[in-house]
């Protein structure tokens, strides 16, 4: 398949940026010599499945990624909550990453410790999808991590109640009936456990506010991803569980993270 030949069945099928997905399809599959490979990853992607899932990998903060079909493919915005749990850690620290799905922040978090002075942190991430938790498996490789499956707080070992330094979760938050108009690549090809936030998008965020004082630190932060037109509500319930409340935005991201300080 020439280059020409792609981009038009790209552009065909709609892709925005067809030139540049033809160039990597060429590059990372088309040089493989298998051209029953090429043509089964373009016809995926003619079908809408994420360019991410279709090539195996993701970048994010400066770092790729492995992702594999079912697995949510981590966004951009998203690098706002491993800014911030670099700003509010301490050193000897322990961190738990709810909803890691392919452990995006925590493998970038821990990519940024390398290059710090201090203890090696501890980590925790869990993801009630045991397909992500596999593939966290493969992009967190570094001693000192506990990859966990279950719902919520469920797995973490009751020893780190009341230590956890941050606790950071990009939980579903799109509500349930807005789904049906989210773009084709997240509609048909995210499963609904890593988009559906309840009727107002928020019912994991209430359950995680409930939870997190219990553990952590006095002084530590619970980071949750928002929208910015619901982060009121998740900031109500934060600051229902006792939290102290703040909300960071980042335009250049298109970010919102709503913050909680157990005082
Ligand atoms: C929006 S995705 C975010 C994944 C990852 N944190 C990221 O930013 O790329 C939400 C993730 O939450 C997981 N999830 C949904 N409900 C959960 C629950 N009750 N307990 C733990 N994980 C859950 C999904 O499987 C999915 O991987």
């Amino acid at each position: 398949m020439t280059f020409a030949e792609l981009v038009a069945r790209l552009r065909a099928a709609g892709c925005v940026f067809a030139e540049d997905e033809a160039r990597l399809l060429l590059e990372e599959v088309g040089s493989l010599g298998e051209p029953t490979l090429l043509e089964d990853a373009v016809r995926r992607r003619e079908a809408g499945e994420p360019l991410e899932t279709v090539l195996g990998r993701v970048e994010f903060c400066g770092s790729v990624l492995a992702v594999v079909p079912g697995v949510f493919v981590p966004r951009r915005r998203t690098e706002l909550l491993v800014r911030l749990a670099l700003e509010h850690w301490r050193d000897g620290g322990i961190l738990v990453d709810l909803c890691t799905g392919n452990g995006a922040v925590p493998a970038a978090f821990l990519d940024a410790h390398r290059f710090l002075a201090g203890a090696w942190p501890e980590v925790y991430a869990v993801d009630i999808d045991p397909v992500a938790v596999e593939c966290a498996r493969r992009n967190i490789t570094a001693t000192g991590v506990h990859l966990l499956t279950g719902d919520l707080d469920e797995p973490l070992p009751p020893r780190i109640a009341g230590r956890v330094t941050v606790m950071t979760a990009n939980a579903p938050y799109v509500p349930s009936a807005q789904i049906p108009f989210m773009p084709r690549e997240a509609r048909d090809f995210e499963p609904r456990h890593t988009l559906d936030g309840g009727p107002d998008g928020v019912a994991l965020h209430r359950r995680i506010a409930a939870l997190a004082p219990s553990w952590l630190e006095p002084g530590g932060h619970l980071l949750v991803e928002s929208s910015e037109r619901q982060a009121s509500l998740t900031a109500d319930a934060m600051t229902d569980a006792g939290l102290e409340t703040s909300v960071v935005r980042d335009e250049s991201l298109e970010a919102t993270v709503v913050v909680g300080v157990r005082r």
